[in-house]
């Protein structure tokens, strides 16, 4: 029954109109992951042990082991940023939008407007934030990896010219460690694409909520989830071809 592929010819604008949601969506909840993800990192890479005196005896050494030693390692930043990004990546992203969409957003209200006529913000805006904190606790792995994988030579070179911490991450390890995670993040960008999709439950006019509206409007319901397949697929494997692409490239250079 090819015929019904007309039967959802009229409703082309709505997989148009999809294809952007779908596609600011992904750019906005990688943009808001990476800012989440960056500050989850230096708080893991970071040193602050408010109990580090717990762990000197009276005569100011080390104590050998113990439960005060312990307490004494404890950082607390690190210790937020660990269990931020285990809860996430151990739930489902379907749970996640619920709670920021029902709950968060259903006690802070949301102004009810429209851009370009067809993103719902007060849809748009939970989406983007739920999407970006599950993003954000994958990248963060991903940016901790590329910043433990720069040699530690580079930072002994940078302090012993007298660059302080901040300076030696801000000049020399972040611009090192961005090239090598470039593709990661790139590759974080097609699985938003596909993991988008969910936001559909909450409203967000993307793809998946174009093949649902054809649905309750003409009762076809294999024709426009071939045509999202078809859509999904041309956003994300000319992406992933491209980034592999490049990731071959840029790593040439790092042969020496
Ligand atoms: N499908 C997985 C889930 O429902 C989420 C995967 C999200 N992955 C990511 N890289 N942001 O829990």
């Amino acid at each position: 029954q090819w015929s019904n592929f007309s039967k959802i010819a009229p409703y082309a604008e709505l997989f148009q109109q999809g294809i952007i949601v779908t596609v600011l969506l992904s750019v906005f909840t990688v943009a808001i992951g990476f800012c989440i993800a960056l500050v989850l990192a230096l708080m893991r890479m970071s040193n602050v042990r408010p109990f580090r005196s717990l762990g000197l005896d009276k005569d100011g050494h080390m104590r050998e082991g113990g439960p005060l030693v312990w307490i004494s390692r404890f950082n607390p930043l690190s210790f937020l940023a660990t269990a931020y990004v285990e809860i996430l990546r151990s739930t489902p992203v379907i749970v996640q939008v619920f709670i920021i969409y029902y709950g968060v957003f259903g006690i802070v209200q949301l102004p009810s407007f429209q851009i370009f006529g067809f993103i719902k913000f007060s849809r748009f805006f939970p989406g983007v934030v739920a999407l970006g904190m599950n993003s954000g606790a994958y990248l963060c792995e991903i940016i901790r990896a590329g910043i433990q994988s720069i040699d530690g030579g580079q930072t002994e070179a940078a302090r012993s010219l007298g660059l302080s911490q901040t300076q030696n991450l801000r000049y020399i390890i972040f611009p090192q460690a961005l090239k090598n995670i470039l593709p990661a993040i790139a590759n974080e960008f097609v699985v938003i694409i596909k993991e988008s999709a969910i936001t559909y439950t909450i409203g967000v006019q993307d793809i998946m909520s174009a093949v649902n509206a054809v649905k309750g409007a003409t009762f076809v319901i294999v024709e426009p989830l071939l045509v999202a397949t078809a859509i999904y697929f041309c956003l994300c494997f000319p992406t992933s071809k491209i980034i592999a692409y490049f990731e071959r490239r840029m790593s040439r250079g790092d042969k020496r």
